[in-house]
């Protein structure tokens, strides 16, 4: 009968540790085992409208937790080659990773770094939806839509 209680409380505790890890990422109270760890949310999300056969993507991604990680690759159906960039002296380059601090963020913003998909297969147009896939080097991967909106929209133009 005790072995029967402790295995139930023991499903109760796991079950109360599911809900929790589902739930917002915000408090780093959620016990000891997410001690150490990047805790990556993102948000603001979108992709301007292309106009050529290349496409922008943006998004900021915050880092809750006290330990940073990196953003290492972009997947999505939409291309074969999506790319991340980085914005110098108003010319863009291609690198392997972005920093994300530790209780920090990475913006990708327009004129800035951000993500490049190059040789669409088709022309996503405003108010559909593309889908990524993004890659960490040490959390694992986020999986989110990117809105596609006016090809000159900008969040930070109020
Ligand atoms: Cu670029």
């Amino acid at each position: 009968m005790t072995r029967r209680t402790t295995a139930l409380s023991a499903a109760v505790a796991l079950a109360a540790a599911l809900a929790l890890t589902g739930c917002s990422s915000e408090d780093g109270s959620s016990g000891g085992s997410s001690a150490g760890k990047p805790e990556l949310e993102v948000s603001g999300a979108f992709m301007p409208q292309p106009v050529m056969d290349m496409a922008g993507g943006f998004l900021t991604i915050t880092n809750s937790g006290d330990t940073a990680d990196k953003l290492t690759s972009v997947t999505s159906a939409l291309s074969d080659d999506v790319q991340i960039h980085e914005t110098k002296n108003q010319k863009m380059r291609q690198v392997k990773s972005f920093d994300i601090p530790a209780n920090g963020e990475l913006r990708l913003e327009r004129g800035g770094n951000h993500i490049m998909f190059m040789g669409l297969k088709q022309k996503p147009r405003q108010g559909e939806k593309v889908a990524v896939e993004l890659h960490f080097e040490k959390s694992a991967p986020i999986k989110v839509e990117l809105p596609v909106e006016a090809p000159n929209h900008n969040p930070k133009q109020h």
